[in-house]
């Protein structure tokens, strides 16, 4: 089975990659948060088995209903359907595995998603989400630069109808198919981006990550530019597992460099090694009867 996109095929890797943590002949469960029409569900289900075929994996997908999706007939239907401000329908550490596709930069209350997230996912799991952070040039749904940094409303709608004068972004798309105005366009994609993104910065990515007990990185982002361009460039397919043996420098380089183009991989584990008392223990083992006894 074909994926509709090199997102999906970069998430997929991730997990191939990333699964052999998981003992052979467990089930992994895997969740799909904000899955939209559940293709990416589609393809993980399709392709997990062929690629770890020692483990078993269960996938299950939500999407927000809030923007109309519940009446969308292309929704898979075994989707579950909630509202932005419920949490996850799922019990306490029920995934060993969360994706997330483009979702991040539409999450209105980050705190709400990373602590539901945190709560569902099992101790020793991970989570990749591949999303465009605010460092980004290109506003990927208007198609024009930098207009996600406009906080101003009436200076965003001017940008849009001037960029849109010049035959920038998607005005045109639009006036084909729907013959939207270009008033309308402007003054409704203004709100889209005021009302539905909210991209985050590196650091605030991370400090959500830290507030919720997460463990924190960027890794695999230079993978995804990797699979683009050698698929653009010389049309081929890269294999659906990446080195596991990781250089923290190369990562931080790579996301460093690519958040400015269109999309990075937030990679989040839920586990943390250290045991209050340690320091203590070993001051006391130090200093204990047993030194220097024979
Ligand atoms: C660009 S679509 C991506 C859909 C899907 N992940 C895909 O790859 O096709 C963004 C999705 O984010 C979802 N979304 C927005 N806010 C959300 C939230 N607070 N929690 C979960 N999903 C959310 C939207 O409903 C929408 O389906």
């Amino acid at each position: 089975m074909e994926a509709k996109s090199t997102t999906h095929e970069h998430l997929l890797s991730v997990v191939v990659t990333e699964a052999a943590r998981f003992p052979e002949g467990s089930t992994v469960r895997v969740l799909d948060a904000g899955c939209g029409h559940g293709d990416l569900m589609t393809f993980l289900n399709a392709q997990l088995p062929r690629l770890r075929p020692g483990l078993r994996f269960e996938v299950r997908g939500f999407e927000v209903t809030d923007h109309g999706r519940p009446n969308d007939r292309r929704l898979r239907p075994d989707i579950d359907c909630i509202s932005v401000r419920d949490p996850w329908p799922y019990a306490d550490e029920s995934f060993d595995v969360v994706v997330s596709n483009q979702v991040l930069e539409h999450v209105g209350d980050p705190s709400h998603f990373f602590q539901q997230l945190y709560r569902v996912l099992r101790t020793g799991g991970f989570s990749a989400h591949l999303f465009p952070l605010k460092h980004c040039f290109w506003e990927g749904h208007l198609h024009l630069p930098l207009a996600h940094r406009i906080r101003n409303r009436d200076l965003l709608r001017a940008y849009i109808r001037l960029a849109s004068r010049f035959g920038l972004g998607r005005f045109g798309d639009h006036f084909r198919a729907l013959g939207t105005p270009l008033e309308l366009f402007a003054e409704q994609h203004a709100d889209f981006i005021l009302f539905f993104t909210r991209y985050l910065s590196y650091r605030q990515a991370l400090d959500l990550a830290q507030a919720h007990q997460l463990r924190g990185s960027f890794r695999y982002t230079g993978e995804y530019y990797g699979r683009v361009i050698r698929k653009k460039l010389f049309r081929r397919a890269p294999p659906y597992r990446y080195n596991p043996r990781r250089s923290a420098l190369a990562d931080w380089l790579a996301v460093m460099f690519w958040r400015h183009a269109i999309g990075v991989t937030l990679f989040l584990e839920k586990r943390n090694t250290y045991e209050h008392g340690t320091e203590e223990r070993v001051a006391a083992a130090l200093a204990g009867p047993a030194r220097g006894a024979i």
